[in-house]
């Protein structure tokens, strides 16, 4: 198999396998040498070229390269540090009252939850998680638990344990039926599943750059429905949150009328360059692209598991699994297993007794053939 991208974006990647982008994804080398580019030119030249003009425009070529991402404009993006940063902002925003509940499911990643939970304990709002069973997550147990007090409905796209994918339409329609706000995280989709915001389904949506996006730590952006954004009042602010950011008079606030009221303070901009140059990236290639390759690397990646008598736990109908795999064999530690293949040098994860695979696009079919081998072997001699 032709590799579909060229080994200088990722010169590491012929050194070992790694079958590990839902834990941190290889960087795109592109993203590596703006973000050190940014890092010497402050350390080189403080804010002789990073100035007051430039830190106040930084981010705005992100806003249009995540609109683009999203099919969504560019003045309904913010940027920050992580993505469970902004959801923190966004759910001090919204703050749910007393009597309101917030739902999500019970194997989505904490920091989808923790923030509304954060919220709940201060304002006396419930949450409420719908039961994995089987180690599938029905749609409709989610739906079920939505009632007319139903504030927000939080989930992210891909489950980050099994790979699950969830219809986002299905769940927006039943969320506002409910006249409930719609929520993703797309920090397990985004750069690998196609999204798009257009047909404002989603109220708001955050995302981090070192998964799919092959971006770095320490940068993320939030994508806010015009409609919801207008009558927020960020739970983060700072000097940035001011709408002309240099007046820096700390007698009053007034917010930008765009998603940008998000961004409050400095941060790592480094790492924001990287994350601009991965999304440019992840552009060029296109979502649809790398979703295709990586649906190739799964099939043979599925089926050599199958074959194994693996346990598959990810859905593996066409409209619910994505490249995470979680897979794991009766009478075998996956604990050792995960670690067998570290040896061999095969990186993947251990998820709760399973081994968790994530091959993205920078991976070929010769990466998974090695792998489906390795296990061969250890199956023999773990037994
Ligand atoms: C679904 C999901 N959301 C959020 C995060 C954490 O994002 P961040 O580190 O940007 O806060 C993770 C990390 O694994 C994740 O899987």
């Amino acid at each position: 198999m032709k590799p579909l991208v060229p080994t200088a974006d990722f010169p590491k990647r012929d050194d070992f396998i790694y079958l590990n982008a839902a834990n941190v994804a290889l960087m795109y080398e592109g993203c590596r040498t703006a973000i050190s580019d940014w890092y010497n030119d402050v350390a080189f030249n403080g804010s002789n070229n990073f100035n007051e003009l430039a830190e106040a425009d930084v981010f705005d070529s992100i806003h249009d390269l995540a609109a683009q991402l999203f099919n969504v404009n560019p003045t309904d993006i913010a940027v920050g540090s992580s993505a469970t940063e902004l959801l923190s902002s966004l759910a001090w925003a919204i703050a749910p009252k007393k009597g309101e509940n917030i739902i999500s499911t019970d194997i989505v990643f904490p920091s989808t939850v923790y923030p509304w939970q954060r919220v709940a304990n201060a304002t006396g709002a419930t949450l409420k998680l719908a039961q994995c069973k089987d180690d599938y997550l029905d749609l409709d147990d989610i739906v079920k638990l939505m009632d007319q007090q139903t504030a927000v409905v939080c989930i992210s796209h891909v489950e980050y344990g099994n790979g699950q994918v969830f219809d986002l339409k299905k769940l927006s329609d039943a969320a506002h039926e409910a006249g409930a706000l719609f929520i993703v995280d797309a920090t397990q989709s985004a750069g690998a599943i196609p999204i798009d915001g257009k047909t404002g389904f989603i109220d708001a949506l955050v995302c981090g750059a070192y998964k799919w996006l092959c971006g770095p730590f320490g940068a993320a952006v939030m994508y806010i429905n015009p409609e919801l954004q207008h009558n927020l009042e960020p739970g983060l602010v700072g000097f940035r949150s001011h709408k002309h950011m240099w007046d820096l008079d700390p007698g009053r606030i007034e917010y930008p009328d765009t998603a940008k009221k998000f961004e409050f303070s400095t941060m790592a901009f480094g790492c924001a360059r990287g994350l601009e140059a991965s999304i440019s990236y992840i552009l060029d290639i296109g979502v649809e692209t790398i979703c295709t390759h990586n649906r190739l690397l799964t099939d043979q990646l599925i089926a050599g598991l199958i074959k194994q008598n693996a346990r598959i736990l990810s859905p593996v109908n066409e409209k619910e699994r994505s490249a995470i795999v979680a897979a794991n064999f009766e009478g075998y530690d996956s604990a050792a297993l995960v670690q067998k293949l570290k040896d061999q040098q095969v990186f993947v994860s251990l998820r709760a007794d399973t081994i968790r695979f994530s091959p993205h696009f920078y991976n070929t079919k010769e990466d998974i053939g090695t792998t489906l081998d390795h296990i061969d072997q250890l199956l023999i001699t773990e037994k």
